[in-house]
């Protein structure tokens, strides 16, 4: 991985949708855990900025509350911040004891900020000791698919992060794509024709409803 300085801030080559994912073996509260461990499977990797802060927790709550149906798509939670592993351990039994929340997945404890710098969670002009709320999802292959970055303000909607791996699965499934505000059971788009004979076929398929050659939709 490539850095620079620019500004006095440190510039690194950070992933990007399509890349494949930084390796990183990390210790987290399920013990040290390496990214190729989940080889095979998807991984939404995300990060929060402190334990013990507000948001965070309804957040936690939150990517707990969605971990089964996430399972159901092979696809496996794991959480990063920049506190120790005494603080993440403290934090998870007291959200189940606070709020009878259970929290399931690992914690990565990046107090060194390897992982966190790795994948580009730290945005030094919002805070340079915390990491901000990013989300990277990672496919069975351990390429970089989608990734969500939130301010420390906004707490991050489950629904859609379930959504984006629903999408992202279904893309690949079908080679469709998904249109705005898609939901699981609705039309997906046809790829764009790539040749005029192409354009004219898709206008006359029958199971294919199109309003234009470039816009058209199918069942799955
Ligand atoms: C929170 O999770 O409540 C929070 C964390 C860092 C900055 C602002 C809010």
């Amino acid at each position: 991985m490539t850095e620079e300085h620019v500004n006095n801030t440190e510039v690194r080559s950070l992933p990007r949708i399509g890349d494949a994912a930084p390796q990183f073996e990390a210790v987290t509260t399920h013990g040290n855990l390496k990214l190729e461990d989940y080889k095979g499977s998807w991984v939404v990797l995300f990060s929060h900025p402190a334990d013990f802060t507000p948001v965070c927790t309804t957040e936690f709550i939150g990517f707990q509350n969605i971990s089964a149906d996430l399972k159901e798509l092979n696809t496996e939670l794991l959480g990063l911040s920049v506190d120790s592993i005494s603080s993440h351990i403290a934090w998870v039994r007291n959200i189940e004891e606070n709020f009878g929340t259970k929290i399931e997945f690992p914690v990565i404890a990046d107090l060194s900020m390897d992982v966190s710098k790795k994948y580009g969670m730290i945005m030094p002009n919002e805070s340079s000791t915390e990491a901000s709320r990013a989300v990277f999802v990672i496919d069975e292959k351990q390429v970089v698919r989608s990734i969500i970055y939130y301010p420390l303000s906004t707490g991050r909607n489950m629904d859609e992060i379930l959504r984006l791996v629903k999408a992202l699965q279904t893309a690949d499934e079908h080679q469709v794509a998904t249109p705005a505000d898609w939901q699981p059971g609705e039309k997906v788009i046809v790829p764009p024709a790539a040749t005029q004979e192409g354009a004219e076929e898709r206008m006359n398929n029958k199971d294919y409803e199109c309003v234009d050659f470039y816009f058209c939709k199918r069942d799955l």
